[in-house]
């Protein structure tokens, strides 16, 4: 029997029965129509904030901060103490290139003031953000300039040419059975991330970085390899960015996947979006502008969504999610890595962290056909990278769906 969270939304829409293993490009953490959501949805303050949506970086209503509070702030990231609201994945990333320590070092002269108006150097810097092959960081002008996964979402979109990338390792799957030579791989990304800072021709402002490489294939690195870059960007005095839209909240069986890092000092900035409903990046205080309107828009994220957050991290808590998502994800692991070994040449490089999961199949279309099989068994999932299917179910995804979705799988490999 499904939870009754799954099905619903394809039923209503399509009058078929699907379980939903990609849940709205990786976004929904509760499953459709949750009563708690439902429920906070009517409540006065929602409905307040609905009819008299306010511009949130001049006149915020007077119960902004509680909710920050509440929300957000109620689970910054270690060392992160303030938080800056956006709309979405790529709106996070995109406000969050526009804090770097150069403009924060720099008192502004007239000369800055004068020629940022013509575009001009001081005033306008060439500046880089650094970002890795692979990556996805959004589709705005900055953003698509540090994403480097589909040729389709840049072509014909100018580019800050000078913004370097640096290649992510690529490692061997199952990790525990190839460290040897995946910390080799990583090794070699580190030296190669040296070199482009050291090197690089336009000064590099900031890194960014996803702790899975999520549209770009699944592709993980270690704690060390991690560690490692931040202590690059100590060296070069580069902020770090812990790009967290899809990794965050709760999946990985961490809150925030970096936590499982360790990192001796915490990143600069952490960006979220997806399955908080909610989007922006924290951020230690001497990162925030020291004048008003030096980042701003109108709305400047939005009160709704900031409730809505409240309520899922109520959940979270009173259900142990995120517990339920590391148990869970064990045991899809397990089951899966059987399905690898009883039928080799099909499904491969079975890997995640809690239900964070992906598998590679022989070729992109071999992929794409089994996410359309699987389909038209009940089960929807996502492609990501060349050839590779990941998982990103709700956080309220249990043994008993893994066992629809496995099942599906099986017969899918057996050509059923
Ligand atoms: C890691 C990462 N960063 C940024 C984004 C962009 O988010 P949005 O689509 O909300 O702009 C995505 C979207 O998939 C993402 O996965």
């Amino acid at each position: 029997m499904l939870h009754r969270n799954y099905s619903n939304f394809y039923k209503n829409f399509t009058s078929e029965s699907v379980i939903d293993l990609f849940c709205q490009i990786a976004s929904l953490p509760l499953g459709y129509n949750s009563e708690t959501l439902i429920k906070a949805a009517s409540s006065p303050e929602m409905i307040q904030m609905l009819v008299n949506r306010p511009a949130l970086g001049v006149q915020p209503h007077s119960t902004w901060a509680k909710t920050l509070e509440d929300s957000f702030m109620s689970v910054a990231p270690k060392g992160l103490s303030q938080v800056f609201t956006a709309m979405c994945g790529s709106c996070s990333n995109e406000t969050a290139y526009k804090r770097h320590k150069r403009g924060l070092q720099a008192a502004i002269s007239d000369e800055d003031l004068s020629s940022c108006m013509k575009n001009a150097a001081p005033g306008s810097p060439d500046l880089a953000i650094m970002s890795f092959n692979g990556g996805f960081h959004g589709r705005l002008f900055g953003s698509l300039s540090t994403t480097h996964t589909k040729a389709l979402h840049k072509v014909d979109i100018p580019a800050f040419s000078n913004w370097v990338s640096s290649p992510f390792p690529s490692l061997k799957y199952p990790l525990d059975q190839h460290e040897a030579e995946n910390a080799k791989e990583e090794a070699r990304c580190l030296a190669a991330a040296e070199e482009k800072m050291k090197h690089a021709k336009t000064p590099i402002a900031a890194l960014i970085v996803e702790p899975i490489q999520s549209e770009g294939g699944d592709n993980h690195a270690s704690p060390k390899f991690f560690q490692g870059l931040r202590d690059l960007t100590k060296k070069y005095d580069i902020l770090m960015i812990v790009d967290e839209v899809q990794t965050g909240v709760g999946a990985t069986g961490h809150f925030w996947a970096h936590e499982a890092w360790n990192l001796t000092t915490p990143p600069d900035i952490v960006t979220f979006s997806k399955k908080f409903q909610a989007a922006g990046w924290f951020h230690r205080p001497d990162v925030r502008p020291d004048a008003p309107y030096r980042n701003f828009n109108t709305w400047m994220g939005d009160p709704i969504r900031a409730l809505q957050a409240k309520t899922i991290l109520q959940e979270i808590r009173s259900k142990e999610l995120i517990k339920n998502c590391r148990d869970t994800g064990d045991y899809l692991k397990t089951e899966l890595t059987q399905l690898e070994k009883k039928y080799p040449g099909t499904i491969s490089s079975v890997r995640g962290r809690g239900t964070f999961m992906a598998f590679d199949l022989p070729s992109p279309q071999d992929r794409d056909t089994f996410v359309a099989k699987l389909r038209a068994h009940g089960v929807n999932t996502g492609g990501c990278g060349p050839q590779s299917v990941r998982l990103r179910p709700m956080l309220v995804f249990q043994k008993k769906h893994a066992d629809i979705f496995l099942d599906a799988v099986e017969k899918v490999v057996r050509g059923q």
